[in-house]
């Protein structure tokens, strides 16, 4: 690691899965801040790519849908791509014909489809079993012992919530996490790629069933209901179905999932910071975006560029992979001090990067916000205080920065 910090800057891949598990990503994305905010890396497993570590080119990236693509056809939205992965051999193996991995007009014209059902008041509508489910979960925790926050907390509350929000059979919902996960992870993709086929076509399938159920009753103010009774969406192709699916279930699940356990790591190195929260609730609703900005669930969003042109003096060729790295971006010295910190007051904790920016950034991030600031606001006045029980997991993954594992034991609460 030491020798990422000192080599020549050129030959840094920033993308080394490793350091995501290890958590030394952060002092290589400190390092391109300083030297080399845009870098370039020649060769890789994910062949050539673009580094962007601040926080203004992040923006001003994102603010150029159409310089930057995001299209499936052009590479997509992420390093773990077809020149990482292989060309897949049938439309079910790649199930990505989906909103975020396209740009304006098409994008527009799905996006809007879904949105009424992110609208202020459709989240406030699933409040209440939110709070409910976090309550009963939070005291059906042991007491003393040690035990998986991650699983039985992270994992539990956003499927819960995946399933509320599609109206899925309840009793079916533990599936909805073993899909993500056959969509996200690395380890599944490169050593199990059947089992991850086989999870991906029940996936569509039974959405698809599903689909079919939905389509001949009236429409019902649930996500699904409303994707097959409008005009845009109601006629999707069977792989692109599948594909919008495959984006809920991931955005809604990994990231919020990956959020709450970060905020047991943050709450057991800083129980002081937890001590504040807990005197003054009023800082819950900041606490909520500081962890989303800290913990970063999302490490990049990738771009190819489709003209040439030169950005801050480097030579951008059509065809280039851009990758804008929102870790670094939400640690940039310029925009927050002591950004390594969870600071449950920080000033501007709602300007982070974690959702994006622009015409893509999240759709689902009030409803992320919700279901944080519930499980916060309950552990706060349970008065509850986790300690560390052993090593935090995190997966060796550099688009989404994934928690395998948080052991704890609540200590008090
Ligand atoms: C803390 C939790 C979450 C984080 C950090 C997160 C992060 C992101 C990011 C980084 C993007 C891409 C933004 C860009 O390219 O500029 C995105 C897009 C998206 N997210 Fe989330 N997300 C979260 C929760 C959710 C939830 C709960 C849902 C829905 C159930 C959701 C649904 C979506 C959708 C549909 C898009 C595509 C938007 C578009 O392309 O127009 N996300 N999210």
């Amino acid at each position: 690691m030491s020798d990422d910090l000192t080599c020549d800057i050129a030959t840094i891949h920033p993308a080394r899965p490793d350091r995501f598990a290890d958590g030394s990503v952060h002092a290589v994305m400190a390092r391109l801040r300083r030297e080399a905010p845009v870098h370039y890396t020649s060769e890789s497993p994910f062949g050539a790519y673009w580094s962007i570590a601040s926080y203004k080119d992040i923006v001003e990236i994102e603010a150029l849908p159409n310089r930057y693509s995001s299209e499936m056809a052009r590479g997509g939205i992420s390093l773990i791509d077809e020149d990482f992965l292989g060309k897949p051999d049938t439309v079910d193996s790649n199930p990505q014909e989906m909103f975020i991995a396209m740009d304006p007009p098409r994008h527009t014209e799905k996006r809007r489809v879904v949105t009424p059902a992110f609208t202020p008041s459709e989240i406030a509508r699933l409040g209440d079993s939110i709070r409910e489910r976090t309550a009963h979960r939070l005291d059906s925790l042991p007491r003393g012992e040690v035990f998986d926050w991650t699983r039985e907390v992270a994992i539990d509350l956003t499927t819960d919530m995946l399933a509320i929000l599609f109206d899925f059979p309840w009793e079916e919902r533990h599936k909805l996490p073993i899909w993500s996960d056959a969509i996200t992870s690395l380890d599944m993709m490169q050593n199990h790629p059947e089992e991850r086929q086989a999870a991906l076509v029940e996936m569509g399938t039974r959405f698809f069933q599903l689909w079919q159920e939905r389509a001949d009753a009236p429409p019902a103010p649930n996500l699904l209901s409303m994707m097959i009774h409008s005009s845009a969406l109601g006629k999707m192709e069977p792989a692109e179905f599948v594909g919008n699916m495959a984006l809920l279930v991931v955005g809604g699940n990994d990231t919020t999932r990956n959020t709450m356990s970060g905020l047991a790591d943050a709450l057991t190195r800083w129980p002081e910071q937890w001590d504040r929260i807990v005197a003054d609730e009023s800082l819950i609703l900041n606490a909520t975006s500081e962890i989303i900005r800290w913990q970063c669930p999302v490490a990049h969003m990738r771009r190819t560029v489709t003209e040439d042109h030169d950005f801050r003096g480097h030579a951008f060729k059509e065809g280039d992979k851009v990758v804008m790295w929102y870790i670094s971006g939400n640690r940039d010295e310029t925009m927050f001090e002591n950004g390594e910190l969870f600071l449950p007051d920080r000033e501007n904790a709602r300007r982070h990067l974690s959702f994006g920016y622009g015409v893509h950034r999240c759709l689902g991030a009030r409803l992320a916000e919700l279901q944080i600031t519930t499980l916060i606001s309950e552990m706060a006045r349970r008065k509850m205080r986790l300690e560390v029980a052993g090593e935090i997991v995190r997966d060796a993954h550099p688009f989404i920065n994934m928690i395998k594992s948080a052991p704890v034991r609540i200590v008090a609460g």
